[in-house]
């Protein structure tokens, strides 16, 4: 008989999901307590700041939504729109969709992403939040994919440190599917192998 690979031995995606996916990587009772705690380490870091919260379009979604509202401080948000990829798991050139338009000069910005997987964007992110001379810029990302890492840039805050694989679910997706997943999975690589 074939030997299972670890990951068969990790969650299995609900049965809708199984041919889809390989298996569920972080549960959703998993990334709800993590989040938590991460909240509480950021009210400590920014307690008595100005905070503004900057969160990426559009893979933040949900870890945005359950962050903010963890988050027990007086807070103002705004959303930078910026995209690498296209159809499939190829790198591409960055591309901002939206600009912010709170004034961040002199305040402490906390810039949210779904994942840290090349640091592509948030190094792009980070040099052009710097232009607009914020007091601090601390980033946070529920992923953090460090295999894959090209650019020098670390997440202050992070979730969970996964391997490289292609995840989806929780704001993440392949070609612009999967983001309602209420959990983080693992797609199977003939999905997008085609
Ligand atoms: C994804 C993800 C991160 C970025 C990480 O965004 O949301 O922002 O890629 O990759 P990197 O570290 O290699 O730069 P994507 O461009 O797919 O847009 P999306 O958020 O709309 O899914």
């Amino acid at each position: 008989m074939k030997k299972p690979s670890p990951l068969s031995l990790v969650r299995r995606a609900p049965p809708r999901l199984r041919k889809e996916l390989e298996c569920v990587l972080i549960s959703r009772t998993q990334i709800h307590r993590r989040v938590r705690e991460l909240a509480r380490q950021i009210e400590r870091d920014f307690r008595g700041r100005d905070l503004v919260v900057v969160s990426l379009l559009n893979g933040t979604v949900m870890f945005l939504a359950d962050l903010i509202r963890s988050l027990n401080l007086p807070l103002r948000l705004d959303f930078m729109g910026v995209s690498s990829y296209g159809i499939g798991t190829v790198s591409r050139e960055l591309v901002f969709t939206k600009e912010l338009r709170l004034e961040v000069r002199d305040r402490d910005v906390l810039l949210v992403d779904d994942i840290l997987d090349t640091g592509k964007t948030l190094k792009a992110v980070i040099t052009k939040l710097q232009q607009l001379q914020p007091r601090q810029i601390r980033t946070c990302v529920l992923l953090n994919k460090p295999a894959r890492r090209v650019e020098r840039v670390e997440a202050d805050y992070f979730g969970f440190v996964i391997p490289d694989l292609f995840v989806v679910g929780y704001g993440l997706d392949y070609a612009e599917r999967y983001r309602n997943l209420p959990f983080v999975g693992v797609l199977k690589p003939e999905m997008y192998q085609a």
